[in-house]
């Protein structure tokens, strides 16, 4: 079997942590490269927390640090939700420092696309990185397979009452990578909401072994409180699209990001009547498979 490349761009942050450990145990993808992009929390915190998973999954992975901020604005970050170090509820005692390279994120993510026929890119932060490699690079486009966006909303937002916080971090940039002549998959809040992991499912991810129980320590930290009602693992919603994209129903779809909008910048306006040949915007998801093989999957990551 033919493994998928998959370059993952992202900003941890708690979710994003169980999505690079189903990314990066995959017997199905190789990950050449991970970079990083302010979101969650801030740059710094965001590299030091890839470099700290790499470790703790004993994984050798290049990473490259990219933006610190958005293109545009100052954007709040989401550290209330992931704790001021962006991976709150577990210490990690040691980072994987010799994965970080001096390459910008930007060049590392094109250069590495340079060496394959088609890499997909999997997009699990702000797209602050995404939109300067389209930007400075245009002709990346031929090179990337697709590009699978954690981000955006159909309905209702988390970050704004239409906004999801990775199109309302870097709205700019969000509108940028939705009108690229390149594929994408827009995996929104909508998916990771039909696929809450609930309180006894996060209870046996900490009992299955030592991955699990540092993704249940963390997420009885994300959100506070809200380990009782169950929690969105948006990220892993889109890595799982990636693994299994039998489990999710897609439509083409044309997708407009609020630039302008007092209360509504960077909340993505989906319409089902305009079909992009470029654009697909997941609708549902087989939410019991979904939840079954991320514990299958954890368990399978017995020997950290
Ligand atoms: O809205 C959810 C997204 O914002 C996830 O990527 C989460 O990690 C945060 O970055
Ligand atoms: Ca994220």
């Amino acid at each position: 079997m033919i493994k998928k490349t998959v370059i993952i761009d992202t900003d941890p942050g708690i979710d994003d942590a169980m999505a690079i450990a189903l990314a990066l145990f995959s017997q199905e993808i190789d990950v050449p490269l991970i970079t990083t992009v302010a979101g969650n929390v801030g740059l710094e915190n965001v590299t030091t927390n890839t470099l700290r998973l790499l470790s703790f999954f004993k994984k050798h992975v290049k990473v490259a640090k990219g933006a610190s901020q958005p293109l545009l604005r100052v954007s709040e970050d989401a550290s209330q939700f992931h704790g001021e170090t962006g991976l709150a509820g577990f210490s990690y005692d040691k980072q994987a420092t010799e994965c970080l390279i001096d390459t910008h994120a930007v060049n590392a993510m094109y250069q590495e696309l340079m060496k394959r026929q088609k890499t997909t890119v999997l997009a699990i932060g702000p797209l602050t990185n995404i939109a300067l490699l389209l930007r400075m690079y245009p002709d990346s486009v031929h090179y990337i397979d697709e590009i699978v966006i954690m981000g955006g909303a159909i309905n209702r937002g988390n970050y704004g009452v239409y906004t999801e916080f990775n199109s309302g971090f870097d709205p700019e940039a969000t509108k940028i990578v939705y009108s690229a002549p390149v594929k994408k998959v827009m995996i929104g809040l909508e998916i990771g909401n039909q696929a809450i992991m609930e309180k006894e499912v996060l209870e046996r991810l900490g009992n299955i072994n030592g991955v699990g129980k540092m993704l249940s320590a963390l997420f009885k930290h994300y959100q506070g409180e809200y380990f009782d009602k169950g929690v969105e693992v948006y990220d892993s919603t889109a890595i799982g699209y990636i693994l299994h994209p039998e489990w999710y129903t897609c439509l083409e779809a044309s997708v407009d990001v609020e630039l302008c909008g007092t209360y509504t910048s960077g909340a993505t306006l989906v319409d089902f009547t305009q079909k992009s040949q470029y654009i697909k915007v997941c609708t549902t998801i087989d939410a019991p498979k979904f939840i079954e093989w991320i514990i299958d999957s954890v368990a399978y990551m017995s020997h950290v």
